[in-house]
């Protein structure tokens, strides 16, 4: 399972990140971003609804990857676990999230921005290896450095990305996926604009089918 999502992850290229302040608003953003043609989605742990929101999107969206984003502890993984969650993002690494993953068979892609970090993550066998935030902390030429010592490490850079890098993230064969909310802006989801999310899917899709 871990090898067919992340496979579907990084075949498609892009994780929409969404903060969900209504749990109603949750099964028409995954049907919006299907339509859109996305794999994956990325529910923050940020808001009081992402738990329900994580439940209603993986029993009434099955075509769509639902992972959780912004787990930050090994309470939060297992509550979204619980919930329906296919997959663990962190944006750093919290070693009890990471090994209870492991131990389910759960993907879990932590946030790894320094070597230290990286080895880390290395010591469990993960290789896919989010960069958060990557336009703070040196976006493609950091991760293009950091592929030098850490050759087999991929990585889904989060934070800051948008329709003016997607091309140039994704020509590195040392980009897995890239993560982003601009797809679905917190005020999208909560003002129901589910045409705009698909519309802006389907544009960074046609980008990302290029590569
Ligand atoms: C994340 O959670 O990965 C980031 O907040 C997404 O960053 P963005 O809002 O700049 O896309």
């Amino acid at each position: 399972m871990i090898h067919e999502t992340m496979e579907r992850i990084g075949s498609s290229g892009i994780i929409p990140v969404a903060v969900i302040e209504q749990a109603q608003n949750a099964v028409p953003l995954g049907n919006a971003l299907l339509q859109g043609g996305m794999e994956a989605v990325e529910i923050t742990f940020r808001t009081a609804a992402a738990e329900e929101a994580i439940r209603r999107t993986s029993a009434e969206c099955p075509a769509l990857l639902v992972g959780a984003g912004t787990v930050i502890n090994l309470e939060q993984c297992r509550t979204a676990v619980r919930a329906g969650a296919g997959f663990i993002v962190s944006p750093g690494f919290d070693e009890a999230t990471v090994d209870y993953c492991l131990e389910h068979g759960i993907p879990v892609v932590p946030g790894c921005v320094t070597p230290s970090e990286i080895m880390r993550a290395l010591a469990k066998g993960l290789e896919i290896l989010k960069f958060f935030p990557a336009n703070i902390y040196g976006g493609l030429a950091a991760m293009k450095a950091l592929a030098g010592p850490f050759g087999q490490v991929k990585f889904i850079p989060t934070g800051g990305v948008g329709p003016d890098n997607l091309a140039s993230y994704l020509s590195s064969p040392i980009i897995h996926a890239v993560g982003g909310s601009w797809l679905c802006s917190k005020k999208d989801i909560s003002g129901g604009n589910f045409d705009r999310i698909t519309k802006l899917c389907l544009e960074a899709r046609e980008i990302a089918m290029k590569r």
